[in-house]
């Protein structure tokens, strides 16, 4: 059984695997309406638990849509509802749910509540977001920049901002899939050693910056975040740091001419990158919040054992 906790649950190759399998069938389906299931139908019969403790709009709306598109369904706990929220354990949660449904995706945020999930689990358990990491997010990033005519061996991906969850995922798939990330973050804002040390044993080039113009100069992705993550509290001290790292067109013009604009949103635009960046033609944004459903589609599947 496989559970994704994170990125390197996966090989290099299967995470190249998902994203062949999510070009494939995003192109085989094009045009259909989005709820209708592809031809194969793969997960029939199959239903996802989806467990939010935070709030998600993307996440929630892409697994659903995922497991109809698979031919499978899906179905939410908020934590406010179940009895989870009253606390009732996760060990006894994952092992009533495992007779219930055929696979869980859990998004909460200390990172040790998915994998006791997945200790406890007897089938699949898939990170939806954790203070840690936020792997699903990453394969929909790494097919929107293979979409957009890059290849991973080599690419100079530029991180500005906050050190956060999604760069640390950003990190592991590095390491995997053999790309370079030059960091530009505030002093104090980098992300856990753990990660960098792991992309680096993997044979990707990181560096680490304060100045956010190096860490872009000629970049072919540059991708940044909320400065603010679900469950951070918002502190001035932390706002007027990260200032300098806002992606504007300024900076987005040390970076190559063909580079892209990612952002896994919700984008607090006027903050992490301005209005001009953001709807510009450097910004894919939209064609990456898609890619969650064509993303997770391989997950499950690769879950599932049929990838
Ligand atoms: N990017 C992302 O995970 O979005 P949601 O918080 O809306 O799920
Ligand atoms: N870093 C953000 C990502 C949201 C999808 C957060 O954790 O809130």
């Amino acid at each position: 059984m496989r559970h994704f906790l994170d990125l390197t649950d996966a090989s290099g190759d299967a995470i190249a695997a998902m994203i062949n399998n999510a070009q494939d069938r995003k192109a085989a389906r094009a045009g259909w309406p989005k709820g209708k299931a592809d031809a194969d139908a793969p997960l029939a019969g199959h239903v996802l638990g989806m467990i939010f403790e935070k709030n998600s709009t993307r996440t929630r709306v892409s697994f659903d849509m995922a497991m109809r598109q698979l031919g499978g369904s899906a179905l939410i706990l908020d934590s406010g509802t179940s009895q989870l929220g009253r606390g009732e354990s996760i060990a006894d949660t994952a092992r009533v749910l495992s007779r219930m449904v055929d696979a869980i995706m859990l998004r909460t945020d200390d990172h040790e509540k998915a994998t006791e999930m997945a200790r406890h689990a007897t089938v699949p358990v898939i990170n939806g977001l954790t203070d840690r990491s936020h792997p699903c997010q990453i394969v929909a990033d790494l097919l929107t920049v293979i979409e957009h005519g890059k290849t991973l061996p080599g690419l100079e991906l530029a991180w500005l901002g906050d050190g956060n969850n999604v760069l640390h995922s950003i990190l592991e798939a590095a390491g995997l899939m053999k790309f370079n990330v030059r960091i530009g973050t505030p002093k104090g804002y980098e992300p856990e050693a753990e990660f960098i040390d792991l992309a680096r044993k993997g044979g990707a080039l990181v560096t680490l910056t304060n100045d956010a113009r190096e860490a872009v100069a000629g970049a072919d992705i540059v991708v940044t975040d909320t400065w603010v993550s679900m469950g951070q509290e918002h502190v001035d001290e932390k706002l007027s740091a990260m200032a300098p790292f806002q992606v504007s067109e300024e900076l987005m013009s040390a970076a190559r001419p063909d580079a892209k604009f990612l952002h896994c949103l919700p984008a607090h635009v006027g903050e992490e990158v301005t209005e001009e960046v953001f709807e510009g033609d450097r910004s894919v944004v939209f064609d990456e919040a898609e890619n969650r459903i064509h993303a997770q589609k391989s997950v499950l599947l690769w879950c599932f054992g049929k990838l």
